[in-house]
């Protein structure tokens, strides 16, 4: 929780039993006079002190004055991260291959999920300034990090992206995660319908289906 989140939280549930109020409090004060991070762990949890500093994710409620997780466009200083979490994807075959290079050259393009220092998300928005669709590309939540709708996250920042682009229409190549984009209105789409130089990219051999979305 940041402290605006566990203030909200006080005020929302105004019953709440005085250990758990009294903690919060000092928690939010705490983090007003300058401490980065406070961390409130349960006394009843077996090993708790434990598991809090030695598992990356702890056991108690972190609270912190700036967001413990944070989507944003990414940096430079993100490519190594990027490259750790795709690596995976890319030798299952899920992930085309892309080179530091590359992924340097369209930083740009790139949305990433940090939290606590790791980037845990990341999806690629490819667009040229004069044509109105998109590429999404490099799409990928890092295995402990799936089903908690941090997909659906990096679409809708790349939605917004794609709107302030102007852009009208979205294209994917997915070889293994067609149904999750036509659960999210994307269209099974055919190689010709791909804009030329979507269509000078396509890699046969992936053999990936190509979707596309129209935004409104
Ligand atoms: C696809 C992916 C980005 C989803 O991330 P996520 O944070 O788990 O996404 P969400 O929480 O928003 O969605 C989870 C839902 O998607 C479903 N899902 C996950 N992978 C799927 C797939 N390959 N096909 C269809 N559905 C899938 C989950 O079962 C879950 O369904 P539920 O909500 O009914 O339980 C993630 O599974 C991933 O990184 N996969 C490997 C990389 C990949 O496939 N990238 C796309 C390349 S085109």
């Amino acid at each position: 929780m940041t402290t605006a989140e566990a203030e909200a939280f006080l005020q929302q549930y105004p019953e709440l039993d005085n250990t758990l109020r009294l903690s919060l409090k000092a928690a939010i004060q705490s983090c007003q006079a300058g401490i980065e991070r406070v961390h409130l762990i349960h006394r009843a949890v077996n090993g708790a002190l434990l598991l809090e500093l030695f598992s990356r994710d702890g056991v108690g409620t972190l609270i912190s004055s700036t967001a413990f997780e944070e989507l944003r466009p990414a940096t430079l200083n993100d490519i190594g991260g990027i490259l750790e979490l795709i690596k995976p994807l890319e030798q299952q075959g899920i992930l085309a291959k892309r080179s530091r290079e590359k992924i340097e050259m369209e930083i740009a393009d790139y949305i990433v999920l940090e939290r606590d220092g790791l980037i845990i998300a990341c999806i690629a928005l490819h667009s040229d300034p004069h044509c109105q669709f998109g590429a999404l590309a490099c799409l990928a939540v890092h295995a402990d990090y799936r089903g908690a709708a941090r997909g659906n996250r990096l679409l809708n920042a790349a939605y917004q992206k794609a709107q302030q682009l102007h852009l009208k229409t979205l294209f994917v190549l997915s070889t293994q995660t067609v149904h999750w984009f036509i659960e999210r209105g994307f269209l099974l789409s055919e190689f010709n319908a791909l804009p030329e130089p979507l269509k000078v990219l396509y890699n046969p051999q992936r053999n990936s289906k190509i979707l596309c979305k129209h935004l409104e």
